[in-house]
């Protein structure tokens, strides 16, 4: 498909999904029960490595929630089966199941729209411990690696050796089927979000291990996929298919000036295992889904928006800073909010601060945020903006409406490009544009995330569109820990209604689409629920 064409069906694919007042996007009439996708890949015939379940007090140990925002805060782990267990339990690992009832269901490090988790993990390393270097799928519910694929040494020396010492490359593919499922057309959308959430919760454990996270944003897709063994339709025969989606590098340490940002293709000498049927019978075919992401495939030589790791010091830090990894255990999605608690203002402008400390994306910030401020103490109730790149402000203020104030907020530090917009009750907006979701308007704050849209996809190309949403998921995975930290809740909200939003705003046109939502506040839990551990 040529380039315009392309971006033409990305467009479409957007308008098309939008959620209006009076309309949803296309979804399916009922939910077939019967049919529901597994959320659980497994790999059959694939020798199975069960990784240590290691308590808090084993090594390497969990360092303060505060020290993973210093550039060398947390002590560097070294790589051994250990730490890579500690990475896969801080990212992408079960945390908890829940019971109701006779229902049962795990959570996970890393959210999911609706809990149906449509991403996969892999994990490409030569370490010892683990016998010949190869490609290993995640299985989270043993919390075990599946051998994929087997290399010869010299040819993974080669894969990795433009990364730095000890590299390693951890896959992620999206099966479409298990959120087309229950939403249907703009499934897609939350695919996207949920490979955001997945690179935001790696960066954020290889930070609490003093190790470097970065996406290879060069790689096209074709290269993840025949990495990942993805385009091996017989592994897959009778199967839901994986689509390729991010690889990112991880290494012991810092970051470095100059890095590359794709990899190449390396054959293995032998692979393993064929992939489980996920739903009883064949995936409702969602034809537009496939589109899209037809429309948004990274090929080969297309340009790079490279920005070399910056520094990531964060000066406020916390006192009396909780283990990083009692955060991530614990972090769950608000169901209910209290509808009385507030936060400080202080915390509040650390919270949007520390949005700027994800450096595992290398392109400028593309995301800025549309604020519903209900209850931060010292500062008015109303409407704010974020410009997450001062750069980006003036196009912000350009944007919005003419009548809007733009006044600084009490105390808010210089570096941070926040501006009342206009004071006044905006708890009941907030719900409304959320899809009546209580959840927006009975919070602390309430937020748009408002993507850099037409302008990025042209200047990029249609692929962009996926990490628009990958910058928005990983945003939200620090917004999580970030109210956790601040003994508040957070919920990711993919239910909204999109063009609504944009009017509240003023925003006209599409220099400017707001692609996710985000609450935090006080919450209450659901007594039904029992809470059990996350492995036996
Ligand atoms: C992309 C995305 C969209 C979501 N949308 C909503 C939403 O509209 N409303 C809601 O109540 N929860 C929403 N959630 C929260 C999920 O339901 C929640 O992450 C999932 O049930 C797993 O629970 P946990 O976050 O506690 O692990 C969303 C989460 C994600 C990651």
């Amino acid at each position: 498909m040529p380039p315009a064409a392309e971006l033409e069906t990305v467009l479409r694919y957007h308008e098309r999904t939008k959620h209006h007042f009076h309309r949803y996007a296309a979804g399916p009439r009922a939910l077939d029960w019967a049919n529901q996708p597994d959320p659980f890949r497994r790999y059959a015939g694939a020798p199975l490595v069960r990784l240590a379940r290691l308590t808090p007090d084993d090594e390497p140990r969990s360092p303060p929630y505060e020290a993973i925002y210093l550039p060398h805060g947390a002590r560097r782990a070294p790589l051994n089966l250990a730490s890579l267990s500690r990475l896969l339990e801080y990212s992408l690992s079960l945390t908890a199941w829940k019971q109701a009832g006779g229902a049962r269901w795990a959570l996970r490090a890393n959210p999911s729209s609706g809990n149906l988790h449509p991403t996969e993990g892999y994990v490409l390393i030569a370490l010892p411990e683990l016998g010949a270097p190869g490609l290993f799928h995640y299985a989270p519910r043993e919390h075990a690696l599946e051998r994929r694929a087997e290399y010869a040494p010299e040819s993974c020396e080669r894969l990795l050796r433009a990364l730095p010492p000890e590299a390693f490359l951890v896959g992620l593919s999206s099966v479409h089927w298990r959120e087309a499922w229950k939403y249907g057309e703009r499934a897609f959308r939350y695919c996207q979000h949920d490979i955001g959430h997945a690179i935001g919760a790696l960066r954020i454990a290889a930070a609490s291990l003093g190790w470097t996270a970065l996406l290879l944003d060069g790689t096209p897709d074709e290269t993840i996929a025949r990495l990942l063994g993805l385009d091996r339709d017989a592994d897959y025969a009778g199967a839901e298919r994986e689509s390729a989606e991010a690889l990112l590098a991880v290494w012991p340490g810092a970051g470095s000036g100059a890095l590359p940002l794709a990899v190449d293709e390396i054959t293995p000498e032998r692979w393993y295992g064929s992939a489980n049927r996920l739903s009883r019978d064949e995936p409702v075919p969602w034809n537009i889904i496939d589109d899209a992401a037809g429309a948004t495939r990274r090929i080969r030589g297309q340009g790079q928006n490279y920005r070399p790791p910056k520094d990531t010091a964060i000066v406020t830090l916390a006192p009396n800073s909780p283990p990083a990894g009692a955060i991530i255990h614990q972090r769950r999605s608000l169901l209910a909010c209290d509808g009385k608690t507030a936060i400080g203002a202080a915390r509040f402008y650390r919270m949007l601060e520390r949005t700027s400390w994800m450096d595992a994306l290398p392109w400028p910030p593309a995301i800025h945020f549309a604020l519903f401020v209900h209850r931060v103490e010292g500062i008015e109730p109303g409407l704010y903006a974020l410009a997450r790149d001062a750069a980006k402000l003036e196009l912000l203020r350009a944007s919005m409406h003419r009548e809007f104030a733009w006044t600084r907020p009490p105390g808010c530090p210089e570096t941070l490009a926040l501006y009342l917009l206009q004071a006044g009750d905006a708890r009941e907006l907030a719900s409304q544009v959320s899809c009546q979701q209580d959840i927006a308007g009975d919070g602390a704050f309430s937020l748009g995330m408002l993507a850099e849209y037409q302008g990025t996809l042209v200047a990029n190309g249609p692929w962009f569109y996926r990490r628009l949403y990958w910058e928005a998921g990983a945003i939200g995975q620090v917004l999580y820990l970030e109210a956790e930290a601040a003994g508040v809740r957070a919920t990711g909200i993919g239910c909204f209604y999109d063009d609504p939003v944009h009017e509240v705003y003023g925003l006209a046109g599409l220099a400017f689409q707001s692609i996710y939502h985000f609450t935090v506040g006080g919450y209450v839990d659901d007594p039904r629920l029992t809470t059990l551990p996350p492995y036996e």
